[in-house]
């Protein structure tokens, strides 16, 4: 630490040291000019930078493939040079840290926000959030790695208690943060909302100091996720930094008179200014006096790194020879989402994308539109399609809307999430109301949807008429993180090519948790059976079908979880309907996770191509056609049933949650550990993924199968190329424990590499074991045991493909420390 950290904590004044503990607004810590301390600033990750403003609009950003898409590439160099790029879209937005990456496990496939996450697996996770960390703060950007711990459902997140036995922890979901801590050394953590067995993690002691700073060595900051503080000396005596987001609710005076009571020790409040002031100086904000400026920095380099990763991250789970695509027949492109870009999940992870390419676009792109035909078939979304054009907003500084608007504004579509500054600060953004002017005109005529859903009371009318009602009985719901209702949804005849009148109107109402005040208006018009027969007839007429089918970040989003594994509307029937009609019928699939794949016997090829970013059809074409491969490997078992899930299970309190409760009964058993245990097959397992060649692995050596417990071991592998295509393989090692004291998963992941490869050719891999990938964590006793005796060290391409295997012998018992 520099003495000048020392020195600033000697010159700063009770309450200047108070005020870089809460933000300032919600994306900054306040400068103190009198010491010459710039201001720290904040920005949303983990698939771009979205900037300052709000999760709406905003300056555009890069939008890079979203978590568990990263997770399916398994390449950790590739996710070193994300992290890189990420720094620059950071700068871009003239800010220092970025709130990513997001590790929380897979624990349910039901999980709102699985997509933000990397895999089930702890070191898959921990090796790519290591790498991301490593190539973020190698360009001098804070990492905040998310959230700090057993945030694993959306639901009732904010006041939920995940009940996780410290096994469990220890050895399933703090590893990404241990590593990120250890072996990346991280600038940031973020608290996560929930409680951890009885206590909000921002005030958890043993979590946030006895294990994170005292076990780990951790000299970084933690940070409260947004709104996710409760108290004043509690968590600052339980070691959380900061207090997200500003203006202080918790801290400012509070904290002051905390402090002058005794009851937060002038001791401690050093230590965490000095925290605070170490992580300026490590990011640059101390010094950066800069006017805050924002700009959209589209980089030709980002766009070509975004599209590689998006092919890369694309798993082939089914293949009988359509793909890659060849000749030049025609191509009906069928489905939801083939002529709309779904790039991203939902949430503080979404931005405004500088662009989004289609997957129609991108084999348009790639194969000309001569060639392709089109039909929607049915669709897919969870809300009425938001409604777009000019709107005239009036605000009034009152939640009647009454008398005369202090503010009128014009926006383009018909939804707002409004935090901070607001109306050009003419209304208090968590007290007033607005009414939103403009029209609808349909391309058809018929009985449409109007839906609208709100964090606040709101109303839609048509004509004059009111047709959806999200005021008179509105009831919390899954929406807008849980401060929104559920969609409200009212019918209404409409004519095609007239100028319908549409008028929103919007009032605050109080908050649960988040302070924000937020709307969604759409109009819709159902498909119905004729969708189904026309893609049906564009299927017969075309020589090949593509579906794109899946979800889209309505559903894969933070704030909800989905309401099952089911593709949602009448997306089974249509593909059953597409390959009964085509033989050729090749699936693409778009979602944050599996789905259960009633079809899957009759579709020809099958791709998983999740949330890819910005360039999503350039990166599905690349792979269609061939000009990469998809080289992704599942993170996450897809099952057969949601039913065959761990965190399925008949006693809500296992899941959902039950009474405030979320009990994480299998323990250890998460994702593929689950699978083993039952013997149960799952549709797809973990780390399975086909190419567009093959690949064997041979010649397991082992450097000495007997040694002491201490000793570290040296495996080694030959891996060749069977085909006659350029592909990737990812080679994954796993550690059985013949026999061991407490039960132990039948193998776990404790290695892997990827290697690329050219026909014929063959490369050694070597993957080092340490003593901590043989150990168990033992809570009685508090540490990791190595026990004596023989373990199966198994090596292949993909948890069900492991062809090779050696035993080795510890010799002696080992005791590691946590
Ligand atoms: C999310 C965090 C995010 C924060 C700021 C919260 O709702 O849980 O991941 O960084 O908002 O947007």
């Amino acid at each position: 630490m520099s003495d000048r950290i020392e020195q600033l904590a000697d010159q700063m004044t009770l309450e200047e040291k108070v005020s870089i503990l809460s933000g300032e607004d919600f994306w900054s810590v306040p400068a103190i000019p009198r010491l010459g301390i710039g201001k720290l600033r904040v920005t949303d990750g983990p698939n771009g930078a979205r900037g300052g403003g709000s999760l709406i609009g905003g300056v555009k950003s890069a939008s890079f493939p979203v978590g568990i898409a990263l997770g399916a590439t398994w390449n950790v160099e590739l996710v070193k040079e994300i992290g890189a790029a990420l720094a620059d879209e950071v700068k871009s937005k003239n800010a220092h840290m970025l709130l990513a990456p997001t590790v929380n496990i897979h624990r349910s496939v039901t999980n709102g926000r699985n997509f933000e996450c990397y895999s089930e697996d702890p070191v898959l996770s921990g090796e790519l959030a290591v790498a991301y960390i490593v190539g973020l703060q190698g360009q001098g950007i804070g990492a905040t790695i998310k959230h700090f711990a057993g945030n694993e459902s959306e639901i009732e997140r904010t006041t939920i208690s995940s009940e996780i036995d410290e096994r469990a922890l220890r050895e399933i979901y703090l590893i990404p943060f241990e590593w990120a801590v250890k072996k990346a050394q991280t600038w940031g953590v973020m608290s996560s909302y929930n409680r951890l067995n009885g206590t909000f993690t921002s005030e958890h002691d043993w979590l946030l100091t006895d294990v994170l700073r005292n076990e780990w060595g951790y000299d970084g900051i933690v940070m409260s996720d947004w709104f996710g503080s409760h108290s004043t000396a509690e968590t600052v005596n339980a070691g959380l930094e900061l207090e997200m987001p500003g203006p202080p609710r918790d801290r400012g005076q509070k904290l002051v008179d905390a402090v002058k009571s005794g009851a937060v020790s002038e001791a401690t409040l050093r230590e965490r200014v000095i925290n605070m002031l170490r992580l300026m100086e490590r990011v640059g904000s101390l010094d950066d006096h800069r006017p805050f400026e924002e700009k959209a920095d589209d980089r030709p380099e980002h766009r070509a790194l975004i599209r590689r990763a998006g092919a890369e991250a694309a798993v082939l789970l089914k293949n009988n020879g359509a793909l890659p695509l060849k000749g030049d027949g025609s191509i009906a492109v069928i489905g939801p989402n083939a002529r709309i870009a779904q790039i991203m999940g939902g949430g503080s992870a979404q931005l405004n994308a500088h662009y989004r390419v289609t997957p129609w676009q991108g084999l348009v792109n790639a194969v000309g539109e001569d060639r392709l035909s089109y039909a929607a078939g049915c669709t897919n979304h969870r809300f009425e399609p938001v409604l777009r054009g000019g709107f005239k907003v009036e605000y009034f500084a009152n939640q009647t809307l009454s008398g005369e608007p202090a503010h009128v504004a014009m926006q383009d579509e018909a939804q707002a999430f409004w935090i901070g500054h607001i109306a050009d600060g003419k209304v208090d953004p968590l007290h007033f109301s607005a009414r939103l002017t403009g029209t609808f005109t349909p391309e058809t005529s018929g009985i449409h949807r109007v839906g609208i859903y709100s964090a606040g009371f709101a109303k839609v009318f048509v004509d004059g008429k009111l047709v959806a009602d999200a005021w008179t009985n509105w009831t919390k719901g899954r929406t807008f993180f849980e401060e929104g209702c559920d969609e409200v949804v009212g019918t209404i005849q409409l004519e095609a090519g007239r100028a319908h009148e549409v008028v929103i109107e919007f009032a605050t109402k109080d908050f649960a948790t988040l302070g924000l005040a937020a709307f969604a208006a759409g109009i819709g018009l159902p498909l119905d059976d004729a969708a189904i027969t026309e893609a049906v007839r564009a299927a017969r007429n075309a020589d090949t079908a593509i579906v794109f089918v899946g979800r889209n970040g309505e559903w894969d989003t933070e704030g909800s979880d989905l309401p099952s594994i089911d593709l949602p509307g009448r997306q089974n029937e249509l593909v059953a309907a597409i390959a009964n009609a085509n033989p050729n019928t090749i699936v693409v699939l778009q979602t944050g996770g599996p789905v259960e794949m009633p079809w899957i016997g009759s579709v020809a090829a099958l791709i998983q191509a999740w949330y890819p970013g910005q360039e999503a059809g350039n990166a599905i074409a690349d792979v269609l056609v061939g000009a990469a491969e998809p080289s992704g490997r599942l993170p996450q078992t897809f099952p057969v049933r949601w039913a065959d899930n761990p965190a399925h299970s008949q006693d809500k309190e296992v899941y959902p949650g039950l009474e405030g409760k979320v009990r994480y009964e299998e323990g250890i058993f998460v994702g593929y550990r689950h699978y083993d245990k039952l013997g149960l097959t799952p549709l797809f397992p973990f780390g399975f993924g086909l190419g567009y060649t093959s690949f064997a692995v041979s010649d397991l050596t082992i450097a000495d199968d007997e040694f002491e417990a201490e000793g570290n071991l040296t495996v080694g592998v030959t891996v060749t190329n069977t085909g006659s295509r350029e592909g990737s393989a990812v080679v994954q090692l796993y550690v059985s424990d013949d026999a061991s004291s407490d039960p132990r998963p039948a193998k776990e992941l404790k290695a892997f590499s990827k290697v690329a490869l050219k026909p014929g050719e063959s490369a050694q891999v070597t993957m080092g074991l340490d003593a901590r990938a043989f150990a168990f964590f033992r809570t009685q006793a508090k540490h990791w045991l190595v026990e004596d005796g023989t373990f199966t060290i198994r090596v292949g391409l993909s948890s069900a493909d492991l062809p090779l295997s050696a035993q080795v012998t510890r010799k002696t018992t080992l005791m590691l420390p946590v």
